[in-house]
């Protein structure tokens, strides 16, 4: 088995990331990190049920480890989780030098990062994510973090993982609807970034949805490429970065409106790209990128959204934590390949075109 070997480089040092099938097997090359040390395992019932054997040869090498479950899905990031999290790892005798194992999808990544960024003003940790998601997205970059029920991820901490490992074998008990979820942040990447990856998705897409296991193996690669040279340009995010919440500023509203229960974090952002193609075509993006972008998001077949009151997500919109004092910051494709960043969109054009977008040509409306 070939594993890839990428390196994200940041101001806190460097994070290797392994990608590939059997990742989590190589013990040799992982057990630097973990040898002898004293491990809190954040995972959930769900993915431990299903994967646990995987992450037991890593664990063998720790000195010590206590699995510490939490909530499925968002539910591990409120603030009560967190909080508990960091009193039963003070209760286990959490000292400095113990590590955080993350393994789990993106929440659970968030939150055991959130808790390793904080606990005793920060120790390290270690992520093994477990759904496509989190391979190509959430486990890149540093961004730990919790909710509030006002605001997605608004409470959190730029902290880097020690190494990341993406064992694309554990992809194989992901449910459809999770891979389509992981797919979506896939195409927003390529749609800004790369557009080979891109020619690729659509050329594999059912390959991808089948779970086959070398396709995945090379687009998570891609994708998490991608996402490392433009995390590296700008780690903190004060410009090029903010690029990659191309469909988030929509989506983390339609989350937080739907109490983050009605919609998985990528089929949100599915939502939030569909919606700034119409806002980017009217700015000069060809009508055939557009075209194919839509053509690849409604292959996704996105489940419906509940009805939703466009005022209300403007507010929301105007809540999230990416918005500066001098409003709304909208990342807009304007070819593939390439997005750009505007902060001068009248608040009324949006409102209109939400009311249009949420009444009318939207796909998974019954
Ligand atoms: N930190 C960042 O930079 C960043 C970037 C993107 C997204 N995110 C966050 O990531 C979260 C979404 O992550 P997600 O999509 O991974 O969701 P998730 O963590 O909720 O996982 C989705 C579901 O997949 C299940 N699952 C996980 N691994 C599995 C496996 N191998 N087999 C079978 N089932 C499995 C889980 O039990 C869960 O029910 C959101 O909270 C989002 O805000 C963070």
């Amino acid at each position: 088995m070939t594993l890839a070997r990428l390196e994200l480089r940041h101001p806190s040092g460097s994070t290797p990331i392994l990608v590939g099938a059997g990742a989590l097997a190589q013990v040799g090359d992982l057990a630097p990190f973990i040898d002898g040390r004293r491990a809190f395992v954040v995972t959930s019932t769900a993915v431990s049920t299903l994967q646990w054997h995987a992450l037991e040869p890593l664990l063998e090498r720790a000195g010590h480890y206590e699995v510490l479950e939490v909530p499925d899905g968002e539910e591990a990031k409120r603030l009560s989780v967190f909080e508990d999290l960091c009193r039963r790892m003070a209760l286990a005798g959490g000292k400095r030098d113990s590590l955080v194992v993350g393994f789990g999808g993106g929440t659970v990544g968030d939150l055991a990062g959130f808790a390793a960024a904080t606990f005793l003003r920060g120790i390290d940790f270690l992520l093994a994510p477990t759904t496509l998601l989190a391979q190509v997205d959430a486990a890149i970059g540093g961004k730990t973090g919790v909710n509030l029920p006002e605001a997605k991820n608004s409470v959190g901490a730029f902290h880097h993982p020690l190494v990341v490992v993406s064992d694309t074998r554990l992809l194989q008990t992901l449910p459809v609807a999770e891979l389509r979820s992981g797919l979506v942040e896939i195409i927003k990447i390529a749609a800004l970034a790369n557009p080979d990856l891109l020619t690729d998705v659509e050329r594999d897409f059912g390959r991808l949805l089948g779970a086959d296991a070398s396709v995945l193996a090379r687009v998570v690669e891609q994708a998490a490429a991608a996402k490392i040279e433009i995390v590296e340009s700008d780690p903190t995010e004060k410009g090029r970065r903010k690029l990659l919440n191309l469909g988030h500023t929509l989506g983390h509203a339609l989350e937080a409106a739907c109490a983050y229960r009605e919609l998985r974090h990528g089929e949100a952002v599915g939502y939030g790209l569909l919606f700034v193609l119409r806002l980017a075509e009217s700015r000069g993006l060809p009508r055939s990128d557009a075209g194919r972008l839509r053509g690849l998001l409604e292959r996704l077949r996105l489940p419906a959204l509940p009805p939703l009151a466009a005022g209300d997500l403007v507010e929301r919109i105007c809540r999230d934590k990416k918005v500066s004092e001098n409003g709304v910051t909208w990342v807009l494709p304007a070819r593939i390949g390439e997005a750009r960043l505007v902060d001068d969109l009248p608040l009324d054009e949006v409102r209109a075109e939400l009311e249009t977008f949420l009444g009318d040509d939207r796909p998974g409306r019954p």
